[in-house]
């Protein structure tokens, strides 16, 4: 992957991201719910830290990855820490009102992530895992540029629904449609390595976002992104 890729990459991640975390928590949060303190542990960028930051008086992002943290949208209510969710005593908060997890569990479950959640989560308190799937073959066979499926283990499901002490509140599985323009299609669609690669194969001459722009815009009659949403809310209970 060449630098210039890379940065070509990045600019695109950084022009449009579809607002999938909002739409994921209003799901499962009520209009009227507010916490004084939320922690998001594998905030990346902070997409997850600032959707949650609707909700609460104060909230911890929490990432391993010192370039996600340098990265990451800076909020007025968000602070960034550098960390795992093995390492939650970092923050210097000893507990929190809600917790989320946005597609980050997969790679943070882990018994001494059970052990610090039972030790900052008192028993009432929320946790939110949830993670989505954005769905983008169709539109790249649409397209002309269909790719190979690359080979994953990773699983979106992943959840708590196996820890005695995380009560199931609400949860749920939907295919979500969201009008978006071609722009902003053409955004995310070279925002992927594998996808920038095959496009660039089928607009090889010029910019290939102005050639995929044009494309979207004269050949789609109607532009909808779909994305697979999954997401569990939990009360802490006392173990
Ligand atoms: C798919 S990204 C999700 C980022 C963000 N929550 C979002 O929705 O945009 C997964 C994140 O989990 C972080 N991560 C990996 N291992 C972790 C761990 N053990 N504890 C907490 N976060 C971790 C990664 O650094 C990465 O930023």
């Amino acid at each position: 992957m060449t630098e210039r890729y890379d940065s070509t990459s990045a600019r695109h991640y950084a022009a449009f991201r579809p607002p999938l975390h909002r739409a994921i928590l209003d799901r499962v949060i009520g209009p009227h719910e507010f916490f004084p303190v939320g922690l998001d542990v594998g905030c990346g960028t902070g997409y997850s830290a600032v959707a949650l930051a609707k909700y609460c008086d104060r909230v911890f992002g929490l990432d391993p990855s010192q370039s996600m943290l340098e990265a990451a949208q800076r909020h007025p209510r968000v602070t960034y820490v550098q960390g795992s969710g093995c390492t939650l005593g970092r923050i210097g908060m000893s507990q929190f009102d809600i917790v989320t997890f946005a597609g980050s569990l997969f790679y943070a479950k882990a018994a001494r992530l059970r052990r610090e959640l039972a030790r900052v989560c008192p028993p009432g308190s929320t946790i939110v895992v949830y993670d989505f799937e954005i769905l983008l073959n169709d539109v790249m066979a649409e397209l002309g540029a269909a790719s190979p499926a690359v080979a994953s283990d990773y699983d979106h499901c992943v959840n708590l629904s196996d820890w005695a002490e995380c009560a199931v509140v609400d949860g749920g599985a939907e295919r979500l449609r969201l009008k978006v323009t071609g722009s902003e299609m053409a955004h995310l669609l070279l925002a992927d390595s594998f996808r920038y690669d095959a496009l660039v194969r089928r607009f090889p001459h010029g910019d290939p976002f102005a050639s995929l722009v044009d494309c979207l815009e004269h050949f789609r009659a109607n532009r909808h992104l779909e994305a697979d949403i999954y997401f569990t809310r939990y009360r802490m209970v006392g173990s």
